[in-house]
């Protein structure tokens, strides 16, 4: 398959409608979540064919854990299980794995298994595949202005030394370049409190295949379909990237 002749840098993935897919079957939801996480690697090797060198991804966020305890305890439990399974197939296909999200909460089960995979993999150089556990935009926003907070109380930082780049440094993985492409599955258009911060220039495309039945080819019309945007970032005229 030949890359589009515009890629993005970096594809935000709401993975959404695994309940769906299920409910259609007659299956219970948590297959439909299992499904989904093949679906996962499928697009994972479709970032690697495409060139695209960052996919976050939202596995669970900070609303999730209004779901059923039982639904809840699955996704965690899954998550955990597919990292340890996982993560050498990854580390050989040259993917670095990190994450974010609010540790307190989270498992500590979870989060070991996340810190393993991170540091096994920390010196990839191809993809880097962000999960996002127990996480929420506004929650990332409001860590990172506390954080500010304390660092002036502490005197080491001015406040008038505050301004958009150095926020950015205090989000959660700061070297993670902003979302060219916001990508939502089941037809929903809902940003659902993902990367609001990194999101502010982003272009969405919304795809009605729900997530279990997504994959690469989908992600392939979805960036071809951004190809085609202007992107202006408020100038009169597009902006070339390069
Ligand atoms: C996405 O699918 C998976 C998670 C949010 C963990 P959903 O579980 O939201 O599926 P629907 O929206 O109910 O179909
Ligand atoms: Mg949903």
């Amino acid at each position: 398959m030949s890359a589009p002749n515009r890629v993005p840098r970096h594809v935000a993935l709401v993975m959404d409608g695994n309940g769906r897919w299920a409910k259609q079957r007659g299956l219970q939801r948590t297959e439909g979540h299992r499904k989904g996480e093949a679906a996962l690697n499928d697009i994972v090797e479709g970032c690697i064919e495409l060139g695209i060198p960052y996919l976050t991804a939202f596995v669970f966020s900070t609303e999730n854990w209004r779901r059923s305890p039982d639904e809840v305890r699955f996704i965690l439990g899954y998550s955990r299980k597919i990292l340890r399974a996982r993560r050498d197939l990854l580390h050989a296909q040259n993917v670095k794995i990190q994450w974010m999200g609010r540790r307190s909460r989270l498992w500590s089960s979870v989060s070991r298994e996340l810190d393993d995979a991170a540091e096994l993999t920390k010196n990839n150089t191809g993809v880097t595949l962000t999960m996002c556990m127990n996480y929420g935009g506004r929650a990332e926003i409001a860590d990172a202005a506390a954080a500010i907070a304390r660092d002036v109380a502490a005197g080491v930082l001015k406040p008038n030394k505050v301004d958009e780049d150095l926020f950015a440094r205090y989000l959660a993985q700061p070297e993670l370049p902003d979302v060219d492409l916001f990508l939502r599955t089941s037809g929903e258009q809902r940003i659902s409190n993902f990367l609001l911060w990194q999101s502010a220039f982003a272009e969405f495309v919304f795809d009605d295949t729900l997530f279990p039945d997504f994959d690469r080819s989908h992600l392939r019309r979805a960036v071809e379909a951004y190809g085609n945007r202007e992107r202006r970032f408020g100038a009169e005229a597009p902006i070339s990237l390069g």
